[in-house]
């Protein structure tokens, strides 16, 4: 059975949806912790309420290099087969995703390399792109970048408001997350490396 860690910092829908593909038999894998920067996390509940163990690694109060140093610490001591960040908002160091090169996986809200980082988007409607969607990807030394694994498009309807962007977005994002971890535990997948460095 595939050992995922789940990383969050805030609501935890992502989470919540891969718990339920694997306890409907769809994902074969097992959640072994859901773990946060932010201890007030609503995603930690959520998990909680599933029955998945938690942890806190406090990034604000510790500061990254003790927290990377812990988060480090569990993965290697539980096993864990892959990290997976679910809205985890904290720029992971060079060391730690070396450490675990290959092996972090990312969800994020828009066509990368479009709109990288925070509120993407927000950030998209704001700009006015008539499609923007999904990306799932490896995880590198930069923000929101590394080999894509998946991608899903959707136009911007016109006169769309960002919730309800928000909310086919999240659609969107509940249904290809676990499809692609499927995948790619499955040794399905194919990703390009012909992208430039630069
Ligand atoms: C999701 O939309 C996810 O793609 C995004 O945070 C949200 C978390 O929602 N991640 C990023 O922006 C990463 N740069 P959730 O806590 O309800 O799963």
């Amino acid at each position: 059975m595939t050992r995922i860690a789940v990383f969050l910092s805030g609501h935890g829908t992502n989470m919540e949806a891969l718990a339920e593909k694997i306890r409907s038999g769809d994902l074969e894998a097992e959640i072994v912790f859901a773990a946060s920067d932010n201890p007030d996390a609503g995603g930690l509940e959520r998990a909680a309420a599933l029955g998945i163990e938690t942890k806190r690694y406090p990034f604000q109060l510790n500061g990254r290099t003790a927290c990377e140093e812990e988060m480090a610490r569990d993965i290697e001591k539980e096993r864990i087969d892959w990290i997976v960040l679910a809205g985890f908002m904290r720029i992971l160091s060079p060391e730690f995703v070396s450490r675990f090169s290959g092996k972090i996986v990312n969800i994020h809200p828009s066509l990368l390399p479009a709109f990288p980082g925070k509120d993407a988007i927000v950030q998209a409607w704001r700009y006015g792109v008539k499609v923007t969607g999904v990306t799932v990807h490896l995880v590198d030394e930069r923000v929101d970048h590394g080999p894509i694994l998946a991608q899903e498009a959707i136009p911007v309807e016109t006169g769309e408001t960002v919730e309800s962007l928000e909310s086919r977005i999240h659609e969107i994002e509940h249904r290809l997350y676990w499809q692609t971890l499927r995948n790619l535990f499955n040794g399905k997948i194919q990703f390009s490396e012909r992208r430039s460095r630069s």
